[in-house]
């Protein structure tokens, strides 16, 4: 008899931010820009910062949101066996957060390891883990997406340091012979367009309001606005792909929980799909674009007001430095 392929349930969610805001006027006193530019421009009204000493590194917040997400899973975490981390910002360049965040939870019988897929780094890492379940070799899987991406912003720069923020998003998946949770997850990436969205050395000012902040010996450059073209485009047709793989129409989409990079970037892309705002979820007003954290972050405040259902149908869609991107959805089993 042929062996029945497991499916990849999401049981639990959980995400941590850091608790220093920083407001659109804050960011008035350290670049020439100003609070109404940045709404209109990009939908941000403040930003989580992390702080050093705070409990708030790279390490600290995956941490603390595997913990709820392994709460909400009641499971031991000693029945984890792989932790993925989709990260651009680790703590240390080794070894991976995966393994630091494997040490704090005591997840001992889990390998561990990072991926670097830019802000698409929560896909890319969902997907590792959806496919070793599907192939059995992993019952249990942490997946988180972190970053600190205020750690290589360049505080100088008004084009990319009012758009960048910190944060941390985990969900633990389990194999189940039940139908449904992840159908399909679908992954791109174009290496020629690494330009447009790289990291460089970079000068280390910090502005006076952000001393503590924990700054690394390199900084982001962005193309916004090529990317912001690409982003729409890309964004519209991966959806598309994943809709079309599973036979099912826009209309099947109870919510489309996309990277939160700019408000506009999220309005064209729900205009092209013809899916309307109200089930799109966005927080990119509270908390900017917190990079690989961004998609877990909402999908856990989706979850915990009761915005999901059993049987709903989510979509994911992001796109980041690489230039990667990439779309999943999931048949929610919670
Ligand atoms: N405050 C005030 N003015 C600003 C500003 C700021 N924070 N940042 C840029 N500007 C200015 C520019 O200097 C430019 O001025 P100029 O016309 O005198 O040269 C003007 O605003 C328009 O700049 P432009 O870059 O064309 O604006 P835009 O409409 O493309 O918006 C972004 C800029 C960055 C918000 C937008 O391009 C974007 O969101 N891109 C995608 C970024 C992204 O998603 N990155 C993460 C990928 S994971």
């Amino acid at each position: 008899m042929a062996k029945m392929m497991p499916h990849t349930h999401i049981i639990g969610t959980g995400s941590s931010i850091p608790k220093r805001i920083l407001s659109n006027k804050d960011l008035e006193g350290i670049v020439d820009t100003t609070d109404e530019w940045i709404i209109q421009r990009t939908g941000i009204k403040e930003r989580r910062i992390s702080v050093k000493g705070e409990r708030e590194s790279t390490t600290d917040l995956t941490t603390q949101a595997s913990v709820k997400a392994i709460e909400m899973a009641s499971i031991s975490p000693k029945s984890l066996d792989m932790i993925v981390v989709g990260t651009v910002t680790g703590d240390r360049m080794f070894p991976s957060t995966a393994c630091m965040v494997q040490e704090a939870l005591n997840a001992e019988n889990a390998m561990a390891f990072d991926v670097s897929a830019g802000c698409t780094g929560f896909l890319y890492a969902l997907s590792m883990a959806d496919n070793a379940i599907q192939c059995g070799t992993c019952k249990n899987a942490l997946v988180v997406g972190v970053d600190r991406l205020s750690s290589v912003v360049n505080w100088q720069d008004r084009g990319t340091c009012v758009l960048l923020a910190d944060g941390a998003g985990a969900v633990v998946v389990t194999s189940a012979t039940e139908q449904g949770g992840i159908l399909s997850t679908h992954l791109k990436s174009d290496g020629k367009l690494w330009e447009l969205l790289y990291s460089s050395d970079g000068n280390n000012h910090i502005p006076k309001i952000l001393q503590g902040i924990d700054i690394k010996p390199f900084h982001l450059r962005m193309d916004g606005n090529r990317l912001f073209k690409r982003a729409v485009g890309y964004l519209s047709s991966i959806a598309n792909e994943a809709l079309e793989h599973n036979s099912l129409t826009i209309k099947d989409i109870g919510l489309l929980v996309p990277h939160q990079a700019n408000i506009r970037i999220i309005k064209a892309v729900s205009k092209n799909l013809y899916i309307p705002m109200e089930r799109v979820y966005t927080n990119i007003h509270r908390y900017g674009n917190t990079s690989s954290a961004s998609i877990p972050i909402a999908l856990d405040e989706a979850n915990r007001e009761n915005m999901l259902s059993k049987g709903d149908h989510v979509l994911f869609v992001s796109f980041g430095a690489g230039l990667t991107w990439g779309a999943s959805i999931v048949r929610w089993s919670i």
